[in-house]
């Protein structure tokens, strides 16, 4: 993800989440030095994009999202894939999704993460809980995570 695809991203961005991330969040996101930005292109069309901090071992998942008209073709399983398989240093990934977020806790299980815990109302504005999801990185000898 680069300055050009801000416009592609926030529209996903905005018809994705109840409260979406601002402009300047995700601009914050563009100039960290441990984020990890992607996005998945459909031609010259932005399809969707994660977004993940590595914090020493850890993978956190902050935000992915993919564009409904390109959902269920397999985008954000294999962006996720690929911000795991990026870095060998990643030993674990580790995430918060609401509790009635059906679809992003299948795929999260789909990809092998197992719910670790629970931060009740976390999300202030509704009171939803979040779930806590984590999933531990099988490194072969190679030292990538060959299991994925
Ligand atoms: C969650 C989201 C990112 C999934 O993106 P996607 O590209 O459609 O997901 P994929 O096609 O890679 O799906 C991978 C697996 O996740 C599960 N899954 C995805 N969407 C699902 C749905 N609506 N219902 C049930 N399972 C679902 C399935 O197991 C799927 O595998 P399958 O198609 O082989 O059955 C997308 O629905 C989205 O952008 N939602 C709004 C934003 C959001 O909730 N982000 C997650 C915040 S934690």
């Amino acid at each position: 993800m680069v300055f050009p695809d801000l416009e592609a991203v926030l529209g996903i961005e905005q018809v994705s989440f109840v409260q979406p991330w601002t402009r300047g969040a995700f601009v914050q996101e563009l100039i960290k030095s441990y984020a990890v930005l992607r996005v998945a292109e459909i031609g010259s069309r932005i399809a969707g994009y994660v977004i993940a901090w590595l914090i020493e071992d850890e993978l956190h998942i902050a935000n992915v999202a993919v564009h409904p008209e390109f959902r269920r073709r397999g985008i954000a399983e294999r962006l996720i894939l690929t911000v795991l398989a990026e870095d060998p240093r990643i030993r674990w990934a580790g995430l918060e999704v609401r509790r009635g977020n059906a679809a992003a806790r299948a795929m999260y299980r789909k990809l092998g993460f197992e719910e670790t815990g629970v931060r009740e109302r976390y999300y202030t504005t509704e009171g939803e809980d979040a779930i806590l999801m984590t999933l531990y990185v099988d490194a072969g000898e190679s030292g990538n995570n060959d299991t994925l």
